[in-house]
């Protein structure tokens, strides 16, 4: 009876740590930084905001998170903490946001201690803001919670990439527990890339307050589970499965475009006149399509024009735009951009209020009106 009891106790010990660790995991998602490789976007728009299939990047993190059950997101703000917080607020999410100002960004562990008073004494996962992961969280987030001593005091996720030296990397011993951690470099130990999604125990902040700025002046996160592991602490890995991207630079983010395009199911809302729909396509309310060919996969956003075009594969074009007599293919158009007799585009991002368009006028010649770092290829 006596050992009856005692699993039974210990039975519900283990239903009460499953509900109380249910309640206190919070997240943590950055969204603050700079986004210099992604200039002339960044001057206007804070990087994660960038939309991938219509959706701004940030929207994919903060879904992973409450779908993995957390209810307390704290969301790093950086130099344009106004948009963030007016377009993660212009929708209903089922979790309490809090935003929290970083003010200059220095580095992802001193983004930890930002936010040491939101955390407080807490389990968390962090989640980087520009990072699009297939399967979402929910497995790893499992695997975090297991119950003691099974539980890790840090897991992270890796996945094995051709260009290890662009990421922070990590050495495995041969039971694939994580033996060191390297921020980008220059001789990689694996090819196993740190995802951008971290699983904490409160000792992290410790960590964070006990390394120093790297050379290129950031505490890095790196260093911090480096710390965890020299002092003792357990840190796990968990492999992806499926594809993850980190969407620093353009054609990242024309890739996360191609690979979330890829999984859009066909919804056809707006009014399609004389054209071809092929494909598996989205397209919105009060949009109109008129003689133009839409090949899938594709997604075309509420009351834009598109008339005697050609939309190709991995398009995403946003709200309120106009395409006339133009092809585009493999591409973003940002919100009410105008594409006019522009011939073909290809790879291309296109940002907020753009206009692209063939003069008619003399002197026959090109002209442009373009900010700070744009790019053209004629
Ligand atoms: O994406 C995975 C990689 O992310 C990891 O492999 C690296 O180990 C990790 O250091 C990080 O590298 P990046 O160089 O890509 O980090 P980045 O500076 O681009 O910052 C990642 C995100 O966090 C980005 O959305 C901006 C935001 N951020 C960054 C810093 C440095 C902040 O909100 N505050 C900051 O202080």
């Amino acid at each position: 009876y006596g050992d009856h009891r005692d699993l039974h106790l210990s039975l519900r010990r283990q239903r009460q740590m499953c509900i109380r660790d249910r309640v206190c995991m919070k997240a943590l998602i950055l969204s603050g930084g700079h986004g210099t490789r992604l200039r002339p976007l960044t001057y206007s728009q804070q990087k994660q905001l960038i939309p991938v299939a219509n959706k701004p990047i940030l929207f994919y993190a903060i879904e992973d998170v409450i779908e993995a059950g957390v209810k307390e997101i704290g969301i790093i703000v950086g130099p344009n903490k106004e948009q963030v917080i007016e377009t993660v607020g212009s929708k209903d999410w089922n979790a309490k946001i809090e935003f929290i100002y970083q003010g200059e960004p220095k580095g992802l562990a001193h983004a930890i201690l930002v936010a040491e008073e939101f955390l407080g004494n807490d389990k968390f996962v962090m989640y980087l803001g520009d990072n699009i992961l297939k399967n979402g969280i929910v497995e790893h987030m499992e695997k975090f919670k297991a119950l003691s001593p099974n539980s890790p005091n840090s897991l992270i996720l890796l996945t094995e990439v051709e260009n290890p030296q662009q990421f922070g990397v990590a050495e495995l011993d041969k039971n694939g527990r994580v033996k060191r951690l390297v921020e980008k470099p220059r001789i990689p130990p694996s090819n196993y890339a740190l995802v951008g999604i971290y699983f904490f125990e409160p000792v992290i902040i410790e960590a964070c307050k006990n390394i120093k700025p790297s050379w290129r002046n950031e505490l890095e996160i790196t260093d911090a589970i480096q710390w965890l592991i020299e002092n003792g602490y357990r840190v796990e890995a968990s492999i992806v499965k499926g594809w993850w991207k980190d969407t620093g630079k353009p054609e990242d983010i024309l890739e996360a475009n191609r690979l979330v395009l890829d999984e859009v199911n066909h919804n056809v809302k707006g009014e399609i006149a004389n054209s071809e729909v092929r494909g598996r396509v989205v397209i919105n309310e009060d949009t109109i399509i008129r003689n133009s060919i839409v090949k899938g996969p594709c997604i075309i956003g509420e009351e834009t024009t598109i008339e005697n075009s050609y939309i190709g594969p991995y398009t995403s074009v946003g709200r309120g735009c106009r395409i006339l007599s133009s092809e585009i293919e493999d591409s973003i158009v940002m919100d009410y951009a105008e594409i006019v007799n522009a011939g073909r585009i290809v790879d291309s991002l296109i940002g907020r209020n753009v206009k692209i368009m063939k003069s008619d006028s003399l002197p026959k010649s090109r002209r442009f009106v373009i900010g700070d770092t744009s790019q053209v290829w004629l």
